[in-house]
């Protein structure tokens, strides 16, 4: 929605006029390669995408009301500040409380306010669409907190608040990754990320005569918090039983690939299938960077087949959709990677494909995709942009 529009929408929700609204936004991402290693100390590869959340909002001094609404939902949440705690669940509005608590329980002043969400980002895409409402939300709330003589906060510390929610409050044991690009995401660049110290660098995302294609598998995901969570408890078997060997490291990120095939004897049936990924990806991000960075693109695209592979065959975190979704586009001869992003289990894939040829790939991807699996995949128009920002406009 135009912000003028969104503004009018808030007035019709709201009442009063539209002078006092201010908006802030956060982005969804695409993460380029390192897949399901951010809660492993790797480093990921991510990249703030132009699909984002805006949030409108207005403080209404002196009341202990949060009130929530969303232009895409009939839904209308009213949260209550000294009971943040209660509203663990909802069907939606739980990703804010989420960070309206952690925030005042970290000591923010957290005032009264009207709120209306406008996303972009679909929703089980696998492109972050609740990393980009916790992260507006907890810019908005930063700022209000500063302005109201309260804490505020740098946007590295926003992301980690953030993540904070999600995991504590939202039971979801994700890494840092989504958070720190919705809120750090720079214009035309990928953020390489180190995990386990949260150092990161921005590369140019200079693709030469390539553009970054998304598109939605159209899957509907189902099961994929529990799915999820599995994995990260494989990953700290493995690391427990690969520290046995080597008591130096403390995250599988840590593991080079020689020490990985020396000791991997510790390591059995699935439990070593998902350390593989992990130390394989790991080498991955290393490489892309480098061939990124030398202006190597087709090798790059070539990391991103791999990913994919190893992602299918060691993590099992694709299915038939992804599998497909990826196949279909590796088999075109203007696309020199594919692979998905994200969890996985359902959501995108990410390619290389040659610019201007989009529509070419996108039909080509379709008719194979739909002839495998009974449906037409989404494609979207994205961009790389910046992260959390407020918007003057
Ligand atoms: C989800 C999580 C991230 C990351 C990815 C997989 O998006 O939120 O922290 O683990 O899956 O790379």
């Amino acid at each position: 929605m135009k912000t003028t529009e969104l503004k009018t929408e808030f007035c019709r929700v709201y009442g009063g006029a539209p002078d006092d609204i201010r908006l802030f936004s956060a982005a969804g991402r695409v993460n380029l390669i390192g897949e399901h290693i951010d809660y492993c100390g790797g480093r990921v590869f991510p990249a703030a995408l132009n699909l984002r959340t805006v949030v409108a909002a207005r403080k209404r001094p002196g009341s202990k009301e949060i009130r929530l609404a969303a232009t895409t939902l009939p839904d209308r949440v009213t949260l209550n500040i000294d009971t943040l705690d209660a509203y663990r669940g909802l069907k939606w509005g739980d990703y804010q409380a989420g960070v309206a608590y952690v925030m005042r329980e970290a000591g923010f002043a957290v005032g009264g306010c009207e709120l209306l969400y406008d996303t972009t980002v679909p929703f089980g895409s696998g492109l972050s669409s609740s990393a980009s409402i916790e992260v507006a939300t907890a810019r908005m709330l930063c700022a209000f907190s500063g302005e109201a003589g309260g804490k505020t906060a740098d946007l590295v510390e926003l992301a980690v608040l953030s993540q904070r929610a999600e995991n504590t409050y939202n039971n979801v044991a994700c890494g840092i990754m989504d958070q720190f690009a919705a809120s750090l995401g720079k214009k035309a660049h990928a953020i390489l990320l180190d995990c386990k110290t949260l150092a990161y660098q921005y590369i140019p995302l200079d693709l030469g005569r390539y553009s970054l294609v998304i598109a939605n598998c159209n899957k509907s995901r189902s099961l994929i918090e529990s799915k999820y969570n599995e994995r990260r408890a494989e990953c700290e078997q493995a690391l427990s039983l690969l520290q046995t060997r080597l008591p130096g490291i403390t995250c599988l990120a840590d593991v080079s690939p020689e020490d990985f095939e020396k000791n991997q004897a510790v390591l059995a049936g699935k439990v070593a299938d998902r350390a593989r990924h992990v130390v394989g990806e790991c080498a991955r991000v290393a490489e892309s960077a480098r061939l990124l960075q030398a202006g190597n693109i087709e090798a790059f695209g070539e990391c991103l087949n791999q990913s994919h592979r190893s992602l299918k065959d060691l993590y099992e975190v694709t299915g038939v959709e992804l599998d497909a979704l990826a196949g279909a586009a590796q088999a075109f001869d203007g696309c020199i990677g594919s692979r998905m992003t994200g969890a996985g289990f359902g959501g995108c894939t990410v390619s290389l494909v040659e610019s201007g040829r989009a529509a070419e790939f996108a039909k080509f991807v379709t008719d194979r995709y739909q002839k495998a699996v009974g449906y037409a995949p989404t494609f979207y128009q994205t961009s790389v942009e910046d992260g959390a920002k407020e918007l003057y406009e």
